[in-house]
């Protein structure tokens, strides 16, 4: 049964790459701030390796969370089925930070926006209409983190079912109580 619970959780992360609807095609990251808190944010699942374990956003090299994790590469992902009420937290850290020009440039216009503002990410602007893009100059950034764990939540009548897999464990799985 554990297996199973493990291999449904792939399934439904591969799924989330295709199915725009999917739940886990948004999911939190949580990052280390430098002064030890927690910064929290939503991002989408770019790709999902089943084998490796590993997960992909994509982001703007200037945002917060790129130096966050320049720092600290330890982090945490949150992804929540309502429907299901599946919950699975992922320890990562990651594996890779790498600015791929390939990328950005076959992105459309209307995506290369989210990474090509003039003004730096985060700063302060008096109004939203006075950002500017240099789709020539793009801050594309895809960062590839590698999975150490993951736990599942699966909230049901009459038994609610939780279970850890760790990499060090090869993802065998132990039932925890819920
Ligand atoms: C639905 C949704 C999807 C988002 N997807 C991404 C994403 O894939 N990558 C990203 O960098 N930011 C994404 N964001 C914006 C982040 O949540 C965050 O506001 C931004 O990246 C700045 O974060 P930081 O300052 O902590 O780095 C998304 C926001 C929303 C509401």
């Amino acid at each position: 049964m554990l297996d199973q619970i493990f291999d449904d959780c792939k399934k439904q992360l591969i799924a989330a790459l295709k199915n725009k609807k999917h739940a886990f095609r948004f999911f939190t990251l949580a990052t280390q701030k430098l002064d030890g808190n927690t910064n929290l944010r939503t991002v989408v699942l770019r790709d999902f390796d089943p084998e490796q374990m590993s997960f992909t956003i994509f982001t703007d090299a200037r945002s917060k969370k790129v130096m966050e994790l320049n720092k600290n590469e330890h982090i945490q992902f949150l992804f929540y089925d309502p429907t299901l009420m599946i919950q699975l937290l992922v320890n990562a850290k990651v594996k890779k930070i790498s600015y791929e020009t390939s990328i950005y440039k076959a992105l459309p216009d209307s995506n290369k926006i989210d990474y090509s503002s003039i003004q730096i990410p985060g700063s302060n602007i008096k109004n939203p209409d006075e950002i500017v893009h240099d789709f020539s100059n793009g801050h594309f950034t895809k960062i590839k983190f590698q999975s150490l764990s993951l736990e599942y939540l699966r909230l049901k009548r009459p038994n609610h079912i939780r279970a850890i897999f760790n990499s060090y464990d090869s993802w065998r799985g132990q039932f925890l109580a819920p």
